[in-house]
């Protein structure tokens, strides 16, 4: 076994919290690595099924049924006083009995607090108590968890392929659909908007490539602007509702150029007609020739395809360690896994596939604790 010793793990937890306290940037992300290390460490295999089994399945249901009684915004409301379970049960419509088997299974999992008799809310699920939080525990509950579900049993059924097919995987078995994932999201309200929401929520908290000492964006994007080439800066090429150019510009106001948005028909009209964004959106299908030429950068952010007629690509993405993979890394994979067939790559596999595609890699830059990196590329 090269697993390492409780008390090498505890040594480094100290150290963590050294760093911790100093405000180390990656710091917290390894503190919650090396937590995730010492129950490994600790726990015996009853301990593991309890916990992985039930626990977690229980308190994933709970989030959900939190979402449809509003229970997090209740408890947030409530304050410092905290509430009674009487009278979180008079405003959630939920048996006194159950609400407190709930919220005392929450409180077993430090979500939830419980002192003098009244619940109180954590950091925790008052961040979970907003709306894109809350969209993305709908997304995750009612559209990945079945798909989760019916992993084995759709691996069992295909003989244990990779799967690459993006009309007929584990989502589709669970769905009972044909339809890839991204038409399947327009064709069932209301989990397009719960998708986008997810997406702009799941790295909330975590520095973006355009934040101080990720990415040289005054250099890099900014200085090499040249608007005798083009008046576009940046295309978001399948950016959602606009989430990342949205924080672009706000961190960078002064940035020239135009900043385009582009994705599907339908993810645009739900931002079309909005006042002040500062970006101008449009709806492109990324399978067709780009229509905006010789922008100066192309961020494709969680989005993998093949690319032409640019000046420099930003793939913002993650870049699979094969020595330490960390669990956002893998859990992603999964996601893509279940999902759409496809998969996340180490370096090797970015630059095997770009080399595919005519670009080469100029650098890829990462941030301590950030799971996407930014890869620059540009045309060979
Ligand atoms: C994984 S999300 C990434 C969203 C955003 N870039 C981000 O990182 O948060 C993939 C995005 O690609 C869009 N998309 C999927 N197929 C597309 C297509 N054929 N043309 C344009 N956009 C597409 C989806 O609507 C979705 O917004």
């Amino acid at each position: 076994m090269s697993s390492p010793s409780v008390s090498h793990i505890l040594d480094s937890i100290a150290a963590a919290g050294t760093a911790h306290r100093n405000g180390e940037a990656g710091s917290r992300e390894t503190l919650i690595d090396l937590g995730l290390q010492l129950v490994s460490s600790l726990e015996i295999p009853s301990e593991f099924i309890q916990r992985t089994m039930w626990a977690e399945p229980a308190r994933s249901a709970h989030c959900r049924l939190a979402l449809d009684r509003q229970i997090f915004q209740h408890l947030r409301d409530a304050g410092d006083a905290g509430i009674s379970a009487v009278s979180l049960a008079e405003k959630t419509g939920l048996d006194v009995p159950l609400l407190q088997r709930v919220l005392r299974h929450l409180v077993a999992m430090y979500m939830v607090s419980y002192t003098d008799g009244k619940f109180h809310a954590t950091a925790l699920s008052n961040g979970l108590a907003k709306e894109n939080y809350q969209q993305s525990i709908a997304f995750c509950y009612d559209v990945s968890r079945p798909s989760f579900n019916n992993l084995p049993e759709y691996l069992k059924q295909t003989g244990y392929k990779n799967p690459l097919n993006p009309t007929d995987g584990a989502f589709q078995a669970a769905h009972k659909s044909k339809l890839p994932f991204f038409d399947w999201l327009v064709a069932n309200p209301p989990h397009l908007s719960e998708f986008d929401s997810f997406m702009s929520a799941y790295r909330a908290g975590k520095a973006n490539w355009y934040d101080p000492n990720f990415y040289p964006v005054a250099e890099r994007l900014i200085g090499a602007f040249d608007p005798s080439n083009s008046d576009v800066l940046l295309v978001d090429v399948g950016g959602g509702r606009g989430h990342d150019l949205l924080e672009y510009s706000a961190r960078h106001p002064s940035s020239p150029g135009r900043l385009i948005l582009q994705d599907r028909e339908p993810v645009i009209a739900s931002v079309q007609g909005k006042e002040n964004m500062p970006f101008e959106a449009m709806a492109h299908d990324f399978y067709t020739p780009q229509p905006i030429k010789a922008a100066r950068a192309y961020l494709l952010h969680s989005i993998l395809h093949d690319w032409d007629d640019n000046d420099g690509v930003l793939l913002n993405e993650i870049v699979l360690s094969e020595e330490h993979p960390t669990l956002a890394a893998t859990s992603m994979d999964m996601m893509m896994l279940a999902h759409l067939g496809v998969r996340e790559r180490t370096e090797a596999d970015w630059r095997a596939i770009l080399a595919r595609a005519g670009l080469k890699v100029v650098y890829i830059y990462s941030y301590p604790g950030v799971e996407e990196s930014l890869i620059e590329a540009e045309l060979e």
